[in-house]
């Protein structure tokens, strides 16, 4: 059986549709009420941690304890922080930013040459999951394999704008040494060796892409989404937002916190499968993002997931007697079809995971 041949329904270009001029969007983009910006639960002020990581490295053993300190609380308290000295250079994420505007802006005809299909998504689409007459979010995206090497293909990322290959290749192998090194601190904050978490991850065999999100305006930001709520079902995910344009929302409690990105920081979360890894000592966090009348926005998602085809279960040394084994076994492949076929659902799939004793 595969159910994920091909879409269910002929695509639509949200931005096509936003810039058709439409003033009331169509129903299959409205949410039903309770799931809607303006309702519930309520947007609240304030914000994710932000944490500088120079020193990280560095000789000064307070210095570099009290930073792996806030990292430990913000994955404990949020599951979401931001990232400051990072070490990916701050003009190479202008110009991968820059480089993905440029892509959504080129004629329709020149992004359709990558179109998706819900095999295995790589390309430019407009839905995430297949479900017959389901309520669709308000953006189009590029999704890319990064890592391993056998599933990087340059015919499958764009050949325009023509340095977006160069500036993608750069920009993965950047953010690939900060994963590494963010593994390096979650790994020693749970109390294990600094390269246990990467190792369970499969050690060098891990996977990395790309969801280059791009989100038109939407004459209904009321009652639409550009992301409908959901964990993600990687690793590890370090987004680099728009530099002018709010919209992701962290869920908080019973709140929804809108994120204040700090220039040229990334915003980290936990994904699921460390969820699973840490059994649930860390989790992973529901977020989702609005849509703006007047200004469109652009943000590149980069995931960095377990190899896929080697099964995650809690790490031993984290299971005991009184804290067992909250998950079954599960490879991240099987894992993934979850979203690709529903598409986004809160904590539905992770939750839904629990091995029941
Ligand atoms: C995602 C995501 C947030 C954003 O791509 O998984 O949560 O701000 N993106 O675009
Ligand atoms: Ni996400």
């Amino acid at each position: 059986m595969n159910i994920l041949q091909d879409w269910p329904e002929p695509i639509v270009r949200v931005q096509s549709l936003s810039n058709s001029g439409i003033s009331k969007i169509p129903d299959r983009y409205v949410k039903p009420p309770l799931e809607r910006p303006s309702i519930n639960p309520f947007s609240v002020d304030g914000n994710i941690p932000i944490i500088d990581l120079e020193g990280l490295s560095g000789e000064d053993e307070n210095f570099r304890a009290n930073i792996l300190n806030q990292v430990s609380v913000a994955c404990r308290e949020w599951g979401f922080f931001q990232v400051l000295k990072h070490g990916v250079s701050p003009q190479l994420m202008d110009r991968a930013r820059e480089v993905w505007r440029e892509f959504f802006h080129l004629p329709m005809e020149a992004k359709q040459l990558y179109a998706n299909s819900p095999k295995t998504y790589e390309g430019y689409g407009s839905r995430l999951g297949v479900e017959k007459g389901a309520i669709l979010d308000w953006s189009d995206y590029y999704f890319l394999h990064y890592l391993p090497c056998t599933l990087k293909d340059y015919n499958k990322w764009p050949a325009l704008p023509v340095n977006c290959r160069e500036v993608m290749d750069e920009y993965g192998k950047q953010v690939v040494e900060l994963c590494g090194r963010l593994m390096k601190v979650l790994s020693i904050n749970l109390g294990l060796p600094e390269d246990r978490l990467q190792n369970a991850f499969g050690g060098e065999n891990i996977g990395a892409c790309l969801r280059v999100n791009f989100y038109p305006k939407c004459p209904q930001p009321d009652v639409a989404l550009g992301l409908s709520s959901h964990s993600d079902p990687g690793g590890l995910t370090l987004l680099l937002p728009d530099d002018h344009v709010t919209g992701l929302q962290v869920r908080k409690d019973d709140n929804w916190i809108t994120v204040k990105p700090a220039s040229h920081a990334f915003i980290v979360n936990i994904g699921d499968q460390i969820q699973v890894l840490s059994n649930a000592i860390y989790r992973s966090v529901e977020h989702r993002v609005t849509v703006n009348p007047v200004e469109e926005r652009v943000s590149l998602a980069f995931f960095y997931n377990p190899k896929s085809d080697i099964p995650i279960a809690p790490i031993e040394e984290l299971v005991s007697p009184t804290r067992p084994a909250l998950y079954t076994p599960m490879t991240f492949d099987e894992y993934r079809l979850f979203m690709r076929m529903r598409g986004p659902r809160g904590k539905l799939q992770v939750e839904s995971r629990k091995s029941h004793k």
